[in-house]
């Protein structure tokens, strides 16, 4: 799990990017033991090996421990079935890597995995954390009242908090790197 957190700096250091850089001011102190997560699977992790077939070279490092680690972190999804689209929950899911609950300890800042199959739209939602995406494959973002539009690979998508954001698939799916910063890292995002 630590390689795989260090491979994530190193991959976001790399950015030279000023914002991304102010996240990684809050990254923990890799003295930290690493913290026992329960295992847990979601359907969408059958779209996880082709989304990290597709990831750009400069992700290779992390995309390979990712796969090799996916079935211990614990694979989650913020929304019931009650109040997710239908058809949402068989393709969307998240697991944390760094954070309140991941396995490497952190408070100031939360890191994380998001994975949605192909044919998949991620309605607008929102919640207080700011926000960097870095998408390891193009898909169609929106944010705020912006149209929605097609973003690459490998460039770093900023989302201010209570911005509203959605994401949006074609036929390969979206793997995503999250972080978060700010407001209650556990809190959970909204529709809306
Ligand atoms: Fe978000």
């Amino acid at each position: 799990m630590e390689h795989l957190a260090a491979a994530v700096a190193n991959l976001l250091r790399d950015l030279g990017d000023a914002t991304v850089d102010r996240f990684l001011a809050r990254w923990p102190e890799p003295a930290l033991p690493v913290r026992p997560v329960e295992p847990s699977s979601l359907p969408v992790l059958r779209s996880l090996a082709p989304a990290c077939a597709e990831g750009p070279p400069a992700a290779a490092p992390v995309l390979a421990r990712l796969l090799a680690l996916a079935p211990a972190l614990a694979w989650r999804q913020t929304y019931g079935a009650t109040e997710a689209p239908p058809g949402f929950l068989d393709r969307y899911g998240w697991t944390e890597l760094i954070g309140l609950r991941g396995p490497v300890p952190a408070t100031q800042l939360a890191v994380g995995f998001l994975l949605l199959g192909p044919h998949t739209t991620y309605p607008p939602h929102r919640h207080a954390a700011e926000e960097i995406y870095l998408p390891f494959a193009p898909a169609s973002w929106q944010r705020g009242a912006e149209p929605w539009r097609d973003r690459p690979a490998g460039s770093p998508i900023h989302h201010a908090p209570w911005q509203r954001h959605g994401m949006r698939t074609a036929g390969s799916p979206l793997l995503a790197l999250y972080l978060w910063c700010g407001g209650e890292l556990a809190a959970r995002s909204r529709f809306g």
